[in-house]
């Protein structure tokens, strides 16, 4: 049977870990949530308080302390869902919280950080089978990948999506907030120095802005066809 790898990049709030999860389902293969690691990264640097209250990060001794940082993910049965740990223990949670969101993008930009996610990442591909969404995926971690995909939606309806999704949990922000917030990411994760977010070479393009997440699936396993892979 012949196993490939899937690289989804793309940017914020195009629901690239649920369509990555559902493809992952799929075809039965692992999936890995790269944000997951440089989150898990950024609540070590806070836990450690190597991030003070200006939000400056101690980049050298955050490198230093970088072989110290052991990131797995345990698959929890009774969820049907990939869990992060770091160190051991399950940080799931942690990882999505407001501190961890507000430092992340800092932590990630930080060469040495990327040079050892990247290797690790490339570690987990080695017997392909494995589905890896990101930013960066389809261009530094797997470029030779044999599916690579670069999903975009609207920044309006990606608000709308990330405004329901809030108010769901109780938290009501202005849509007009949540939309300069999407397009600010946009630019900053397009525009930054270290692994740009690109639309890699050979990579697929999906906008989703109109579709179901059926659709999507749909569109998938078209694209799995036209390649003939045969899975
Ligand atoms: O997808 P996310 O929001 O969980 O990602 C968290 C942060 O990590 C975000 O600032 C982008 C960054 N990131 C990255 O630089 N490279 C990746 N492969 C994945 C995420």
């Amino acid at each position: 049977m012949q196993k490939i790898i899937v690289a989804i990049d793309g940017h914020s709030s195009t629901g690239k870990s649920t369509f990555a999860k559902a493809i992952a389902a799929k075809l039965g293969y692992v999936y890995v949530d790269t944000g997951a690691m440089y989150r898990s990264v950024t609540l070590y640097a806070l836990q450690q308080r190597l991030i003070n209250e200006r939000g400056e990060v101690s980049e050298k001794e955050l490198v230093a302390q970088l072989p110290a940082i052991r990131i797995t993910f345990r698959y929890n049965k009774g969820k049907s869902a990939s869990e992060t740990c770091l160190n051991g223990k399950n940080v799931e949670q942690e990882i999505r919280s407001f501190s961890v969101s507000q430092y992340v993008s800092r932590v990630s930009a930080i060469p040495e950080v990327r040079e050892r996610m990247v290797h690790l990442q490339q570690e987990m591909g080695v017997n392909k089978g494995i589905v890896m969404d990101g930013r960066d995926i389809g261009t530094v971690v797997f470029p030779q990948a044999e599916l690579k995909i670069y999903m975009t939606a609207d920044p309006q309806v990606r608000a709308e999506r990330r405004y329901k999704e809030m108010k769901e949990k109780g938290c009501e922000v202005p849509i007009e907030e949540i939309l300069e917030n999407v397009k600010r990411r946009d630019y900053e994760d397009e525009r930054r120095v270290v692994a740009p977010l690109r639309r890699a070479p050979g990579a697929l393009l999906l906008d989703n802005s109109r579709l179901t997440p059926e659709q999507q699936m749909e569109w998938f396993l078209e694209q799995l066809a036209a390649l003939r892979i045969n899975l």
